[in-house]
């Protein structure tokens, strides 16, 4: 966050001036392919939103004044107009509360695929500046804002909120979209009209922060949401820690939108040297619908922020569900054996693998010291690597390094380390003796980069690094911060954890590493340039994955999407579900499998083997192509339906899960989308488990039909009656035919 500020030079380059009410007023025009956001500066007035929606012709956006109706400043601050929200309040160092900002410049810069505007506001009296920047990208509809706050005031001024970026959004039937849920029951959708009143999305845990809220929302401008149709304004903030949406509908004309970190028990003292940058909001318009505005997301964040988002991925097996954490070579030699007969790719050992003093038998000991238990793998993490060489796969493995637990060589070391309150006994988490490292804490910074470090000098060949963390900052109190920064605590322990993920990053470049936090509680972009991708939720349910997938899918491609085949009964929801439906939902996302493969019969293995080669071929079009939302599975009309198609639209791959049985059901036809009208497609079954093939198969359809008219999909699979059960799905192939 903190960074040193290079003079820029002014320039009107991204601007136009014309004559405004007497005045010469500047407005600027950030433009993206598809896109414009235009605001208004004059140098010496207010930074002003005019508009921001489909890009505008020369004609209109020389117009744009005599239309828009929006008199919001573009970024709030506190002080002289206070009774409305706003995104900026400080404390300046005399101590008056009220700030007043003016255009002193504004400039931009080339990047590489971007270009940067940068609008800097100085206040009316103090030495107090904030750079308005948006990052407009060439090549995808996407903007991200943020701000950089900085002053020359003779002492530190007081930081009491700092939102990253304000939106007004025009009254209307305006609908807001947006992700809740807690632990197992992540990415749940929520769609409701904005009603006057305030909704505020937050996080408070401190460590984690998508479990229970997701710091992104879509605005549908025209009425309730449709995913391929209709106008959409779509936000996510790309913050790692603790976060404040508000979505406040006063008496305007306009929805007000603020977007930032969560300033509660955060206030933050800038001394004179230091910019306080604060994270970016990623925003994207489409006249797609929920659907298209997702498609921005997926490319930009393919493209911009996941780590290696443009390489598919491996299919994996991870150990936890199948062995917990009854680790051991010979049962990680099996494991890995039956991954690779099946033609899987990588084998990831999951928790208790570690502990020398204290070996981790379950959940209450050793996490902090990251040396692995000779009990349980005589040969160490090297006689692993030579089995999975030997099963021709790669490694992987689990650590938690933010993390201790009371019982720990580590804690015994350096008790000071935690975070916990002075003169209090600490809160504890997981197994009634986890506790939070003090990551701003340098020395502790250091710990955690060596934890992989270590692993990565001592065996290089380590592949995948599944990175948990498991509990909320649940103790105010840093022993690293001095008694008047207490209040730092939350932000300077995110800067922490970004230094060491840059740190790792620069020395492990091609490590693939996964976001796991208690489940899906590491979802956002914040954290994607430094992880690969994300385990979506402990609750590996088909069923419940469904709509859990379909509310993440909103803004995070599948290619990040963790999804991974599981035993039956389910371990969370003790649901039974048919093999191929497990298969078909995880399918739908980053394929891999979280199963114990000896408690497999040989045709179980056999689906598998055939859905994972079938999933090799389709790869590239799910993991890299655009999504398509058909059925929603939260319309509740008893499937839900959605589909991948290649950019050059000559592949495609479509889902349709069956989400509620009754005889005699009427479930509606799925229309396809995304597809050339133009084009010829042959259609195939994928993981077909039916004694007659479809009507359809190997049959060739129109692009055209496929979009207007859709397929007739089997409610029930033709099976022997033994195999019979309440459960379909399809998975569909198509290919051009020229
Ligand atoms: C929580 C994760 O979400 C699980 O996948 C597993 O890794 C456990 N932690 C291990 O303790």
């Amino acid at each position: 966050m903190k960074s040193m500020k290079a003079t820029r030079k002014i320039s009107l380059l991204a601007g136009f001036s014309l004559l405004a009410g007497g005045l010469w007023a500047q407005n600027f025009c950030i433009s993206t392919p598809g896109t414009s956001l235009v605001i208004n500066a004059p140098t010496g007035g207010e930074l002003k939103y005019l508009y921001y929606g489909n890009k505008l012709s020369e004609t209109d956006l020389q117009q744009i004044e005599a239309v828009s109706n929006c008199n919001h400043t573009a970024y709030p601050v506190y002080g002289m107009n206070c009774p409305g929200e706003v995104a900026l309040a400080v404390t300046h160092a005399d101590g008056n509360l009220s700030t007043q900002m003016e255009v002193a410049s504004v400039s931009t810069e080339t990047e590489k695929q971007a270009t940067l505007t940068t609008v800097r506001l100085k206040d009316k009296v103090y030495p107090f500046y904030i750079d308005v920047c948006y990052k407009a990208y060439q090549d995808v509809d996407m903007i991200e804002t943020w701000t950089e706050i900085s002053h020359q005031e003779k002492k530190a001024v007081r930081l009491t909120q700092f939102a990253s970026a304000y939106l007004p959004v025009r009254r209307g039937n305006v609908w807001l979209s947006h992700l809740s849920g807690s632990w197992a029951n992540e990415g749940q959708l929520t769609q409701e009209p904005l009603e006057p009143g305030m909704i505020v999305i937050k996080n408070k845990d401190g460590v984690r922060n998508s479990h229970t809220a997701h710091a992104e929302v879509m605005f549908s401008l025209d009425g309730s949401p449709r995913e391929n149709t209709g106008r959409v304004i779509g936000a996510a903030l790309c913050y790692t820690g603790n976060y404040k949406l508000r979505i406040d509908t006063d008496d305007s004309e306009y929805h007000q939108f603020y977007a930032g970190i969560n300033e509660e028990n955060s206030s933050y003292t800038l001394p004179g040297k230091e910019t306080f940058r604060t994270p970016s909001v990623a925003l994207t318009y489409s006249n797609e619908g929920l659907s298209g505005a997702s498609r921005n997301f997926h490319k930009w964040g393919r493209n911009y922020k996941l780590a290696h988002g443009n390489t598919v991925r491996d299919i994996l097996l991870n150990s936890w569900e199948g062995v917990y954490f009854d680790i051991n070579q010979e049962g990680m030699d099996q494991m890995m054996g039956d991954i690779a007969s099946m033609g899987g790719e990588l084998f990831v050992m999951d928790d208790g693998w570690f502990g020398d003093k204290y070996p981790r038998k379950d959940d209450s000991s050793s996490l902090g010291d990251w040396v692995t238990d000779s009990r349980k793998l005589s040969e160490g993490i090297g006689g692993l690597i030579k089995d999975a060489q030997k099963h021709g796969i790669k490694f992987g493995i689990w650590i938690e390094p933010e993390m201790a637990n009371t019982t720990s060589e580590l804690y015994e070391k350096h008790p000071e380390w935690i975070l916990k309150a002075p003169q209090r006994d600490p809160v504890l988490g997981r197994g009634d003796t986890q506790v939070v490292l003090d990551l701003a804490n340098p020395e502790v910074q250091d710990f955690v980069f060596k934890v992989v470090d270590d692993l990565m000098t001592q065996h290089p060949e380590i592949a995948y690094i599944k990175w948990d963390a498991n509990m909320a900052i649940m103790n105010h109190g840093s022993n690293y911060l001095t008694k008047d920064n207490q209040s730092h605590m939350y932000i300077d322990y995110h800067k922490g954890f970004e230094k060491i993920c840059q740190r790792i990053r620069s020395k492990y470049p091609d490590l693939v590493i996964q976001a796991c936090a208690s489940g899906g509680g590491r979802a956002n972009y914040g954290y994607l340039p430094y992880f690969d991708e994300f385990w979506v939720s402990d609750n590996t349910d088909a069923l419940q994955r469904i709509y859990m997938q379909w509310g993440t899918s909103y803004f995070f491609p599948a290619i990040a999407m963790a999804s991974h085949i599981s035993a039956a009964p389910n371990h969370q929801t003790f649901r039974t579900v048919p093999l191929k439906f497990r298969i078909d939902v995880a399918m739908s996302g980053r394929l891999g499998m979280e199963i114990q493969p000896k408690n497999m019969t040989d045709e179980e293995k056999d689906l598998c083997r055939k859905a994972i080669a079938d999933y090799k071929k389709i790869r590239p079009v799910v993991q890299l192509g655009d999504i398509y939302r058909l059925v929603s599975p939260y319309d509740r009309l008893g499937v839900a339906s959605l589909m991948y198609t290649s950019p050059e639209k000559d592949k495609a791959v479509f889902y349709w899960w069956k989400t509620e049985h009754f005889v005699n059901q009427h479930l509606p036809r799925v229309t396809l989308a995304g597809l050339d009208p133009d084009k010829k497609y042959r259609i195939s079954e994928l993981n077909r488990i039916d004694n007659q093939p479809l009507a359809f198969e190997g049959k060739t359809f129109s692009g055209a039909f496929l979009m207007e008219n859709g397929l007739e999909i089997p409610y029930t699979h033709r099976v022997d009656y033994h195999k019979q059960n309440d459960y379909a799905s399809r998975v569909l192939y198509l290919e051009e035919v020229k």
